[in-house]
């Protein structure tokens, strides 16, 4: 703990408030669903540079503020002692470019350490669960959408945005993110694919995941960040995510623009455990994900995933379109408390890409992954 700044102020408020709000199950505002903001990262700009126009629209005071209470609420303190001093010491060897830069840059304009900065970032993996769905229409148009479920999402509305990512004046790629995150678990290549993550991890995520990071494996929402900004095509993007060592297990859910170009890639850490694509010739013409194994049957109060497969049938393959997703992402229960964002796209229509910041107010029965009981640091 003693890399971040023991003797400011803030930091002891922040920490009671922690202490005394409980985690975002039993609160809810009356924020109704809104567009993220969207803002471009510029790829020409050196790394470090990069984020300095998006925080410009940040209170930095507040951001740095609400970065830290979310490592308060989620990082476990051994965790700390490992990560801290080395990162302190020399970020670039434990971190490869662009991310170190981008850390380092975001942690200047944040006015917080390196060290936490880089720690936030593997926060932020070990807290998402969401639904994926992709799907091929009777035309063999792609069409992919996600919720993303997180279990402390009354903060994170806060802070998510949209991002374009430009290199020479075109967009390279687009992705949905949180302030002083480098990586994605949702993200758009313009006419090649799409590709969100999907939590694979039931229980300890830190232990495996730091020892993991440590031998330089990639955080999965880098590698998910690198194929989108450096496959050349579907093909290659998928090779990449099924092949890359990561730090933990995950869901990696592909779709690009050419009928059949569908795909559930089940991760391990050194590779692919199973790769399930769309078959739409055999009558397969969608695929929903939540956090569980495709093949396995899912906690008996998680209804996200038979709900959505009732509701994508419901509709018809002759029906299936962006907007239609979205509605089968927001039936009750796929949406849900947890939800945080819901995102629909389409490789081949690239301007089509839309995030809206989903307020489920309204009580939802009994679907409830995370026991009410347990602290988010329990669960984790
Ligand atoms: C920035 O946030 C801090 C902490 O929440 C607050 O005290 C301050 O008034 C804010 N500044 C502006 C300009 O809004
Ligand atoms: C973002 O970049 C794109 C592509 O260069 C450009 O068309 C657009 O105007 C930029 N938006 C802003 C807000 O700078
Ligand atoms: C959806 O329809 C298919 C084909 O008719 C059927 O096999 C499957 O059981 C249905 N799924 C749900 C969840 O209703």
């Amino acid at each position: 703990m003693w890399c971040r700044f023991p003797g400011h102020p803030m930091a002891w408020l922040c920490l009671l408030m922690v202490l005394l709000v409980p985690c975002s199950l039993s609160s809810s505002s009356d924020v109704p669903d809104f567009d993220p903001p969207l803002y471009n990262i510029s790829l020409d700009l050196p790394p470090q540079q990069r984020w300095e126009p998006v925080l410009k629209h940040y209170n930095s005071t507040y951001l740095r503020e609400l970065l830290t209470s979310i490592i308060n609420q989620l990082v476990p303190k051994w965790a700390l002692a490992v990560i801290c001093p080395l990162a302190e010491m020399d970020l670039e060897s434990v971190v490869r470019e662009p991310y170190a830069g981008e850390i380092r840059g975001l942690s200047r304009g944040l006015g917080m350490c390196a060290a936490d900065v880089l720690i936030l970032n593997l926060a932020y993996e070990a807290a998402a669960f969401c639904t994926s769905i992709i799907a091929q229409d009777e035309n063999g148009n792609i069409y992919h959408g996600r919720n993303m479920d997180y279990h402390f999402g009354e903060t994170l509305r806060k802070i998510t945005l949209d991002l374009n990512f430009v290199k020479d004046g075109q967009i390279a790629y687009t992705g949905t993110a949180f302030m002083g995150y480098v990586g994605l678990w949702t993200g758009q290549s313009p006419y090649k694919f799409t590709v969100s993550g999907n939590q694979r991890v039931h229980g300890d995520w830190w232990r495996s995941a730091v020892s993991a990071f440590l031998m330089r494996s990639s955080p999965v929402s880098w590698l998910m960040r690198d194929a989108l900004n450096d496959a050349e095509d579907y093909q290659s993007a998928k090779h990449q995510l099924s092949t890359t060592p990561i730090i933990a297990k995950v869901y990696y859910i592909m779709a690009g623009t050419m009928p059949g170009e569908g795909v559930i890639i089940t991760r391990d850490r050194l590779g692919s455990a199973d790769i399930l694509p769309l078959d739409p010739l055999n009558g397969e013409w969608f695929r929903v994900v939540t956090n569980y194994e495709p093949t396995t049957t899912p906690h008996p109060y998680d209804y996200r995933r038979i709900l959505a497969k009732e509701a994508m049938n419901a509709t018809g393959q002759a029906n299936i379109n962006l907007d239609t997703i979205y509605e089968v992402l927001s039936v009750n229960h796929v949406l849900n408390h947890n939800t945080l964002y819901t995102t629909v796209m389409s490789a081949a229509f690239p301007e089509k890409y839309k995030t809206r910041m989903r307020n489920k107010v309204e009580q939802i029965g009994f679907f409830q992954p995370f026991p009410k009981h347990h602290s988010s640091k329990n669960f984790i």
